[in-house]
């Protein structure tokens, strides 16, 4: 674990404004028989004060997060996988309709993307280094290397292949601190009239609906159209285009060129104003955000302590990632939630990282249902909901933290 008062991006001083403690790796899920100390790092946030990039205060090694137990896959969403499909059918008929076509992606996974890419006979390659998912994903017959993209990776990928005319992350390019050597990467091997296209949760999203859970130590930078203009910029690169997308609580689909290759939308211009009459890079902004996330811990606290007090039955749904934050920083543990259901095998039979709750597979969850349950996969709710419609007509209810603490 290294200290990192200053900006990954441009060495400008980060101002730190939310600290959630000492949390430990939000995919470590362990196991009842584990004697091996958990690994614990400080969750902080802060915004580089010269480039405006939000980001941690601190870097977890990326071996300790992506590495052969790696437990998130792709395909564990029906809405995600159909997301997936239609980004690659777009790719295939806007942008790798050439002679040859070849398209990079960062953090394939489980090939949940490319699948369709490779379905339709066209070139590409998957850079994936958790081995748990990289082996799914070959398996089904994509091209996968087993590898961290990074400056070096691309320098062999071009020699190998040569230039990609689609390079491709989703989810992949917030988790990555090392950004110089990836867009310098991405400099190297886009082809010259190529686009490098990247999707993660947009920080005026997580700002708007105080969605903190979003915060946890695999999310190292958190975007904005302005802090990725400027990060563009460093590395000879222009932001073209700019979509918002409904996925995962609010993400934007970022479309980067070589500076002066293609002509920006009048979306890039109108979005960034937007951005500019919301103050997101003020700081007192960021101070209320602060503030609403301590009220969002106390209030979901003691809606769970009642519902305990009262007798209740009440467990969580989704053991994801960013339930990590709202467990450890709120101080849930089994005594609140007597399980956690979650459809990953990876993920059953082991315990939430820090809170330690046993995670179940979702056939306990429906013999018998419980009185409630906190739905921790917030971003999946039209899917799990329609998935789960028994637990409501049995009398079952959820409650969400997302936009703020609510019973359905
Ligand atoms: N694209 C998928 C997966 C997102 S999870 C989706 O949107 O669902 C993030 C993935 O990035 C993980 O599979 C992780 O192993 C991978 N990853 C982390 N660092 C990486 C790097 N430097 N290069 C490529 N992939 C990386
Ligand atoms: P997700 O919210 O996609 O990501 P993160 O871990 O990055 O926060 O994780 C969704 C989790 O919820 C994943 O562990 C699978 C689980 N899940 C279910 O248990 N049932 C479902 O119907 C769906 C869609 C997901
Ligand atoms: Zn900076």
């Amino acid at each position: 674990m290294q200290q990192k008062p200053l900006c990954q991006l441009c060495g400008g001083e980060v101002q730190e404004f939310f600290d959630f403690g000492r949390q430990p790796l939000s995919d470590r899920f362990v196991a009842p028989t584990s004697t091996e100390p958990e690994f614990f790092y400080r969750l902080a946030v802060g915004m580089c004060e010269a480039c405006t990039m939000v980001q941690l205060m601190e870097e977890v090694p990326r071996d300790q997060m992506f590495n052969a137990e790696y437990p998130y896959h792709s395909s564990g969403s029906r809405v995600m996988q159909e997301h997936f499909t239609q980004v690659a059918r777009r790719f295939l008929e806007t942008e790798l309709n050439g002679p040859d076509p070849f398209i990079v992606e960062l953090g394939c996974n489980d090939g949940v993307m490319l699948k369709t890419i490779a379905g339709a006979g066209v070139r590409h390659l998957g850079v994936e280094p958790s081995g748990s998912v990289a082996d799914v994903a070959a398996a089904s017959g994509i091209q996968v290397r087993k590898d961290f993209f990074e400056e070096s990776t691309a320098t062999e990928i071009l020699t190998g292949d040569g230039p990609a005319d689609v390079i491709y992350a989703a989810n992949t390019l917030c988790h990555i601190p090392y950004m110089d050597s990836i867009l310098r990467g991405v400099h190297t091997l886009l082809a010259p009239n190529g686009v490098f296209v990247f999707e993660d949760p947009y920080f005026a999203d997580i700002v708007a609906r105080t969605s903190f859970d979003q915060i946890y130590d695999e999310h190292f930078y958190f975007f904005t159209l302005r802090s990725v203009r400027t990060m563009a910029a460093r590395h000879g690169l222009e932001l073209v285009d700019a979509e918002r997308l409904p996925v995962h609580g609010g993400e934007v689909r970022y479309t980067l060129a070589r500076a002066g290759a293609r002509q920006p939308s009048a979306e890039v211009a109108r979005m960034l104003a937007e951005e500019e009459a919301q103050g997101l890079t003020e700081f007192a902004t960021l101070e209320r955000f602060a503030s609403a996330v301590e009220s969002r811990r106390d209030e979901l606290v003691s809606l769970l302590r009642r519902l305990r007090d009262e007798g209740k039955h009440v467990v969580g749904y989704g053991a994801t990632a960013k339930s990590a934050t709202v467990l450890n920083y709120c101080g849930i543990g089994e005594e609140l939630l007597s399980y956690v259901s979650d459809s990953t095998p990876a993920k059953q039979g082991r315990l939430t990282p820090g809170s330690h709750i046993p995670v179940m597979p979702p056939e306990q969850f429906r013999s018998p249902y419980p009185d409630y349950a906190v739905l921790f996969a917030w971003n999946h709710a039209e899917e799990i909901m329609a998935n789960e419609e028994e637990f409501r007509a049995a009398g079952g209810r959820w409650i969400g933290y997302v936009p703020h603490v609510h019973v359905v």
